[in-house]
């Protein structure tokens, strides 16, 4: 095996996780994308399955299970209180999911330039991470109840990159102030971003799932 090859190994093995490849056909109109679904807390690889294909049936589906555990409840990076996020951890949790999915894209076969997040709460948080510290890593991203992860001191280059955010009015978790700083830091960044706000709390609904189908079909 050559070096880049044990890298890669090494990467792929760094998460639980699930791969489903993708079973729709490419049209003309759109190559199939590669989902990666991020759970939120207490969650794990299975929690978005079924919201994956809901949103693009016949995508490829990459799920990854956090590797951080809180009480016993997986996460994608540590927290030192709600809301309150251990940035050295994120950093390098970020790198080490940026990692992984480079090296998944070797292993299964799917295209790099292909990949769409769509991340829960603590995912989203971490999708929206991987935004900023790691641009051109994902072409599109679907952030469901999202807060700012940090704040870059550059800002990275995000032209090229459509993104979605879903957010509830009456959210415990997420202030209304919380979304809206995330959203003037994406668009300050040149990206593409399309914003849901709906009357619900911190829980994914019928009606996220809706909008963030149409939203899809549409980049
Ligand atoms: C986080 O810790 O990422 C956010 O507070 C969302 C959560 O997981 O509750």
């Amino acid at each position: 095996m050559s070096t880049h090859e044990n890298i890669t190994a090494q990467s792929l093995t760094t998460f639980v996780h699930r791969f489903i490849p993708a079973s729709a056909p490419a049209t003309a109109q759109q190559q199939v994308p590669t989902l990666l679904l991020l759970h939120g807390t207490g969650g794990n690889e299975e929690d978005l399955l079924s919201l994956g294909n809901m949103l693009f049936p016949g995508a490829a589906l990459l799920s990854p299970r956090g590797n951080v555990l809180e009480n016993g409840m997986p996460r994608f990076f540590r927290r030192l209180a709600e809301g309150v996020f251990d940035l050295e951890d994120l950093r390098q949790r970020t790198q080490e999911l940026t990692a992984f999915v480079r090296a998944a894209a070797e292993a299964y076969h799917f295209d790099p330039s292909n990949v769409i997040a769509v991340g829960y709460s603590n995912g989203a948080n971490i999708a929206a991470s991987m935004l900023l510290a790691s641009p051109g890593v994902l072409r599109g991203a679907i952030l469901l109840r999202p807060m700012v992860p940090f704040i870059p001191e550059q800002l990275p280059d995000l032209a090229t990159t459509a993104v979605f955010v879903s957010a509830g009015r009456m959210d415990p978790i997420v202030p209304m102030a919380q979304t809206e700083q995330l959203i003037q830091l994406l668009k300050r960044a040149g990206a593409n971003v399309r914003v849901h706000w709906l009357n619900g709390g911190h829980g994914i609904s019928h009606e996220d799932v809706r909008a963030a189908r149409s939203w899809l079909a549409t980049i």
